[in-house]
């Protein structure tokens, strides 16, 4: 058996581990030893504030006994069945789903993760439709799998062109700070901004053919690419051009999923029901991996005496399952997500402090506690403090600083991402938003003009 000193994790970690996104040589992984709320702890006892619910993920806070002691019964009940038999973990979380999404939304096909879900949900796009097309946005993404990657819009996928999944076509993200469209015209109307997205993608729609398109795919609110928040009217625009055309509607909510922004789900600030939606991450707060397409009655309909070519030997998986039924007893229970819309509120009062106070914020964005600070070198200009798809000293620097001063949060370019755990109070939202104004004085003093 082997067993090893706290302090040896690190070192015995980067001997044997293979690492994500990363060059093996230059990673330098904090070894964590415990969590519990919205802190995290390293093998020396030095404690974060975890601003970024690790990876976006962990909703409901570390160490909720509850979804553990959950898991562990389970474990002991029944870990595990084939996908082709049933549990009782299985029975109870479909109509528990079916419950909290939107509209008919009712049959939910299960997976491990994010890029799973979205990789089964073009599938069943493709069978209903019969057609083949997908038509996703640029800043996006949408999971690392080959059929993922090609729906994903970021330099992710730039990586593994040109032999990902043949049939998507990106198009341009309703983004107001950056705006292709508006560049000289930043007074324009939201209703305008709208419209003159939609009317860009009729134009691909009208150039691709409706009749070859099966689904458009888009993140509800955009997460890593920094917090895009759809413009009002541009969802429900989004539900008209497909219902005129014949195309499915997917929202993958794995980020903005599960109270994220407020809500269940981001669609249900705008009262869309998509054709499908995935989901992920808060689905289980990350206490097992667990995903999920979610598609309305019709669709699933369709398959009642077609086959449908798809399959995982973890499908339903109940241990997964069980973790993700206590999770959301614990969102009800203890009112997760009307703590997100409090909380969401006071720190949309922080950012718009850090934004009037620091000459470096060009602009922040935020829907509950869904948030982004984007950092530029000139306001007038707009100038990134870091290039597109680029690092600067000065982001690296506010991340080092951040967490030299025990927050953990994630820096996508020039953005700070500001995503905590939905149980976050205002003692400790303070404390965070504390240090990252300090950490703002590193980018203020770059700024030129
Ligand atoms: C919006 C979105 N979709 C899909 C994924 C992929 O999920 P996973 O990493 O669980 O495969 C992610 C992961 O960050 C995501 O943010």
């Amino acid at each position: 058996m082997h067993t090893i000193q706290d302090s040896e994790i690190l070192q015995q970690s980067l001997e044997h581990s293979f690492w994500t996104w990363s060059a093996q040589g230059k990673v330098s992984p904090i070894p964590v030893t415990k969590a519990k709320g919205v802190y995290f702890w390293d093998a020396d006892g030095k404690r974060y504030l975890d601003l970024n619910s690790q990876m976006m993920c962990v909703n409901i806070g570390h160490g909720d006994e509850r979804v553990i002691e959950a898991i562990a019964a389970q474990a002991r009940e029944l870990p595990y069945v084939a996908p082709s038999l049933t549990t009782k973990p299985r029975a109870v979380l479909g109509k528990m789903l079916a419950e909290i999404t939107p509209g008919d939304l009712n049959h939910f096909f299960f997976t491990l993760g994010g890029a799973e879900a979205n990789e089964n949900a073009i599938k069943i796009a493709r069978a209903y439709t019969g057609k083949h097309k997908i038509l996703a946005r640029y800043r996006s993404y949408h999971g690392a799998t080959a059929g993922a990657m090609s729906l994903t819009g970021d330099p992710r996928r730039l990586a593994w062109e040109p032999t990902l999944m043949s049939g998507v076509v990106h198009f341009l993200d309703p983004y107001r700070y950056r705006s292709t469209f508006h560049k000289d015209k930043p007074e324009i109307s939201e209703a305008e901004f709208t419209n003159d997205y939609l009317n860009h993608l009729e134009e691909i729609i009208s150039y691709e053919g409706a009749d070859t398109i099966a689904a458009i795919i888009i993140e509800t609110v955009t997460g890593t690419n920094g917090i895009i928040i759809p413009p009002e009217g541009y969802l429900q625009g989004l539900r008209e051009i497909c219902d005129k055309n014949n195309i499915l509607l997917i929202c993958d909510e794995v980020m903005s999923g599960f109270g994220r922004t407020g809500e269940w789900f981001a669609v249900d600030h705008w009262n869309v029901v998509p054709d499908i939606i995935t989901m992920a991450k808060g689905l289980t707060s990350a206490y097992a991996p667990l995903g999920a397409v979610a598609m309305r009655d019709e669709i699933a309909e369709y398959f009642d005496d077609k086959v449908f070519y798809g399959g995982l030997t973890y499908n339903s998986h109940p241990i997964s399952l069980a973790a993700a039924i206590a999770n959301i007893n614990v969102m009800k229970e203890d009112g997760v997500i009307e703590n997100a819309r409090k909380m969401g509120t006071v720190l949309r009062r922080h950012l718009n402090d850090l934004g009037e106070k620091h000459k470096s914020v060009g602009e922040v964005r935020s829907i509950g506690l869904f948030s982004a600070i984007e950092v530029v070198r000139n306001r007038e200009t707009r100038e990134p403090m870091a290039p597109y798809n680029g690092i600067s000293p000065e982001m690296t620097r506010v991340k080092e600083y951040l967490l030299e001063n025990g927050v953990y949060t994630f820096i996508h370019w020039n953005v700070i991402l500001v995503i905590p755990p939905l149980i976050i109070n205002e003692e400790q939202l303070e404390e965070g938003i504390r240090v990252i104004d300090q950490a703002l004085e590193i980018t203020d003093a770059a700024v030129t003009g």
